[in-house]
């Protein structure tokens, strides 16, 4: 057997044409969906990321900032500057780059993100939100793989899900997604004795570590279906995911590749989550 490709550049295509109409609808009713983007640094690959998702803000018809400043910026200024974009009307989503100068408390910025303007979802309200099952934002990328499985028509229901990696920003919450929608979830993670004997279990695996090889042809049952949310460069310095892609698309029903899998996801569902902030702050 050889899986079915989940194409994530297809299906971003296909939402981001989704996102254009609806930002189109809003701008008829004088609002346009508006991005900050904060670039604190040189880390090159974040600046990468940054060029991105302004590019795709545009591509799609939202209104997109993007500041950047000297690794040097004192945190006060930096929360200052979230402030200003809180209470700015022309911005709906704030996204503040990770990683920030080590000077820089993290997790103090971010909460300083007004929740209604979080489309990172990374605020504490936004994790409280999803746990509980209330309206915030879902962060971008288990929500961009929770997308690919419904474009799949996958059922989750009664399904055991296996989620390797236990970051705020993948792994816990996409398992809780995964509980919301009626899979039995196990979140394995370094100190998880016999992953194998956990993923040979699995329906659905989710692997989001960012190591190579993680997931092996031999870890999983045939015809489940596999998600890699891995961004790794092998010997050869090609990107590649955390799944051993050629092995595991002989047992698999349905696996994404990497590059085309999740990554192009993580950005639309941006774009998704900033149309929803405009949505909402213009009702
Ligand atoms: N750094 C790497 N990925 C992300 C992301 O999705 N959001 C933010 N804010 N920073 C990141």
């Amino acid at each position: 057997m050889t899986a079915q490709l989940i194409d994530g550049n297809q299906l971003s295509k296909q939402l981001r044409t989704e996102v254009t109409a609806r930002a189109q609808a809003l701008k008829v009713k004088g609002v346009t969906p508006g991005l900050a983007v904060v670039l604190v640094g040189d880390n090159p690959a974040s600046q990468v990321y940054v060029r991105n998702k302004v590019k795709a803000c545009e591509d799609s018809g939202l209104h997109s900032v993007l500041e950047k400043y000297e690794a040097t910026l004192t945190e006060a200024d930096l929360l200052a500057r979230v402030e200003a974009l809180n209470n700015d009307p022309s911005i709906h989503g704030i996204l503040v780059q990770l990683p920030l100068p080590a000077h820089i408390d993290a997790q103090k910025v971010i909460e300083a993100i007004s929740p209604a303007k979080d489309v990172d979802g990374f605020h504490i309200a936004s994790a409280g939100a999803l746990m509980t099952g209330m309206p915030g934002f879902w962060p971008c990328t288990p929500y961009g793989c929770m997308k690919m499985l419904d474009s799949i028509a996958y059922d989750l229901r009664g399904k055991h899900a296996v989620v390797i990696g236990r970051s705020n920003i993948v792994g816990k919450p996409m398992a809780l997604m995964l509980l919301q929608k009626n899979a039995t979830v196990t979140i394995c993670h370094s100190a998880t004795p016999d992953l194998k004997a956990m993923t040979l279990q699995a329906d659905v695996i989710v692997a989001a570590v960012g190591k190579r090889n993680v997931l092996t042809a031999d870890m999983v049952k045939p015809g489940a279906v596999v998600l890699d949310v891995g961004m790794n460069r092998n010997a050869e310095g090609k990107l590649c995911g955390d799944v051993d892609f050629e092995g595991v698309k002989q047992v698999a029903s349905h696996i994404t590749p990497v590059p085309g899998g999740v990554g192009p996801m993580t950005i639309t569902m941006l774009l998704v989550n900033t149309l929803e902030a405009a949505e909402r702050a213009s009702k």
